[in-house]
């Protein structure tokens, strides 16, 4: 989704809070009240907010709780790394794909560089 909305705009806690947030279907429909009512997905996010159902959205990041890994988004935000470094370009497509599969090692390079904490209770529980 390109359409000069920021990530920000549906993500609205990720330079804030642990997790970026998927935004509900009242979000969508701020806008789906009027704009593009006639395109077929537009449609659909209508009637789940119509029936007052949020769209079951598979999630596509995320680790095995059996990892104990706890992400922070809000620091890696402070520190200016772009949504893109560890999402792609999700701009692109309509339905999020797993662009960049994230994983110990990614994550430890990238603080090596930084000179981030490689303290495994940062990361782990
Ligand atoms: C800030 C306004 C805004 C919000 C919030 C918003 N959209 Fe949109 N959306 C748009 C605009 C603008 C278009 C493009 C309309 C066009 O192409 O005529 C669009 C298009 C779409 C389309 C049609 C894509 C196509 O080309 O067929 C879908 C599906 C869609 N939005 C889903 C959503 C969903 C789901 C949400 C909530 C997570 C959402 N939108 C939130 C503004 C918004
Ligand atoms: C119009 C609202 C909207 C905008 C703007 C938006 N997103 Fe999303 N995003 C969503 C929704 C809704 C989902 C869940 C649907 C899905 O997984 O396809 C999602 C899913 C994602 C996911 C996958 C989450 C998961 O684990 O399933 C990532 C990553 C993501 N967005 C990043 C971004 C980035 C980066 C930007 C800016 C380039 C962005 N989004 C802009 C609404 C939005
Ligand atoms: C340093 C890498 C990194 C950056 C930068 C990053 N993310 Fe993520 N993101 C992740 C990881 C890892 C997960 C999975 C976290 C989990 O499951 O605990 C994730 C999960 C998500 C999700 C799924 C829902 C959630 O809240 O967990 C969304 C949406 C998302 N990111 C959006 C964004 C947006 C928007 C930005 C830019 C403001 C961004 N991310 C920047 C690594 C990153
Ligand atoms: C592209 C670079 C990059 C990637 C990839 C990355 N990080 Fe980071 N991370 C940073 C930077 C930079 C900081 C901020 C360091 C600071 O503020 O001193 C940070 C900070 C953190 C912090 C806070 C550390 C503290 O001491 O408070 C945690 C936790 C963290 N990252 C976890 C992760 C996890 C888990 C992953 C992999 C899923 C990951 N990071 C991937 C660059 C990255
Ligand atoms: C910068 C963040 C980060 C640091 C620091 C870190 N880890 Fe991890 N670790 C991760 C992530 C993310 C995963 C999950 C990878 C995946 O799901 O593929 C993981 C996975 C693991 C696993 C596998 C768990 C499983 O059952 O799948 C072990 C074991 C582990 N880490 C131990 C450690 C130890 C020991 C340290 C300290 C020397 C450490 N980690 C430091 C991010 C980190």
């Amino acid at each position: 989704m390109s359409l000069g909305l920021a990530c920000l705009d549906c993500h609205s806690t990720a330079d804030q809070q642990a997790a970026a947030g998927i935004p509900s279907v009242r979000k969508c429909m701020l806008c789906h009240e009027k704009l593009a009512v006639d395109k077929p997905g537009v449609q659909k996010v209508r009637d789940y907010s119509a029936r007052g159902v949020e769209i079951p959205w598979q999630r596509v990041y995320g680790f095995s709780p059996e990892a104990l890994v706890h992400f922070r988004h809000a620091p890696h935000y402070q520190a200016k790394i772009d949504c893109a470094t560890c999402h792609g370009d999700v701009g692109k497509g309509t339905v999020a794909v797993l662009a960049v599969k994230h994983t110990m090692g990614t994550c430890l390079n990238c603080h090596r560089q930084y000179k981030a904490s490689e303290d495994c209770a940062s990361c782990h529980y």
